[in-house]
């Protein structure tokens, strides 16, 4: 049985209920986190913690419960569930009051955890990498903040997987690339890996955050840079990030393969690289 908690007590997630004048339903005024878990234990567990708060402070709302308090939570979850790889997901909104745009003077938050077994990897996508196509960057200029209103993100998913390929990369008006729909994107050139700098056209992942530590530690390059998307046409390599995909490469853009197609070095260095950091702090556990 899956668990919930919500407001402070743990319920069956079927349980669960929040009021149709909720503010994450009417306007997406909400935050969210996800968070992996190995051997039972979150991984970058504060990072994402404190994205949350960064999160909240960006949409003016005030956090109903401490850091500390989500940490048990977090861990009593994952501890219930008892498997090897978990997905945790948390969402904090403006909760319930009268349907009005301006922001309630005293909101009550709704905020609720609830951890479920991650999906197998498909390990295919590991080794030959997937397909990306390009998609108008049309999301807000506010993409820092981890904020629910994600209807872009599903259109953007779904118009990828609707042509059989595995995401969508966002172009600005420019023909800069920014990030996929859930994943942070990245290039590599000249043996250096380049990636949207983690301004308002990108949520700043916490997998970017470590893979760029990582790759620095492992003595490659590392830039924050504007990619042309004609750039990225021409790359070495591409590689996405996110919590639950980890490093998962790229190996096809719109109808052109990257490079010649395969999995290049440096991602598979990265591939590693993660998942050695995760067995350090999680214990063994099977990559993809
Ligand atoms: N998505 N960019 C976007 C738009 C995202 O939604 C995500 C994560 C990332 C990567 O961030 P992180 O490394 O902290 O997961 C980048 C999560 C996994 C989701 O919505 O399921």
């Amino acid at each position: 049985m899956e668990t919930v908690w919500l407001n402070g007590k743990y319920m069956p997630l079927s349980e669960g209920n929040v009021s149709l004048e909720d503010r994450g339903l009417l306007f997406a005024d909400g935050v969210y986190e996800v968070i992996a878990a190995y051997n039972g234990v979150p991984f970058i567990l504060d990072e994402h913690l404190e994205r949350m708060i960064r999160s909240a402070d960006g949409i003016r709302l005030e956090s109903p419960h401490t850091t500390d308090v989500r940490r048990q939570v977090i861990h009593d979850l994952v501890t219930r569930l008892g498997v090897s790889r978990a997905m945790i997901y948390g969402q904090l909104t403006r909760g319930s009051s009268r349907r009005s745009h301006p922001l309630p003077k005293a909101p009550t938050p709704t905020e609720y955890w609830f951890a479920r077994e991650l999906p197998p990897v498909v390990t295919k996508n590991y080794r030959e990498g997937v397909h990306l196509i390009t998609q108008p960057e049309e999301r807000w200029a506010r993409c820092w903040i981890k904020s629910t209103s994600l209807l872009p993100n599903v259109l953007a998913k779904q118009a990828a997987l609707d042509v059989g390929a595995f995401d969508s990369l966002y172009v600005l008006e420019d023909g800069v690339i920014t990030e996929t729909s859930a994943a942070n994107c990245y290039i590599v050139r000249d043996g250096n890996i380049f990636t949207h700098p983690a301004n308002g056209r990108i949520l700043g992942g916490c997998k970017r955050a470590l893979v760029m530590e990582l790759a620095r530690r492992a003595g490659i390059g590392v830039h924050e840079e504007f990619i042309p998307l004609d750039q990225a046409r021409e790359a070495e390599e591409m590689f996405i990030t996110s919590t639950t995909l980890n490093v998962l490469p790229v190996t096809t853009l719109d109808d052109n393969p990257i490079s010649n197609g395969r999995v290049g070095p440096i991602t598979g260095r990265l591939m590693e690289a993660v998942g050695d950091a995760i067995r350090e702090k999680c214990g063994e556990i099977v990559m993809a």
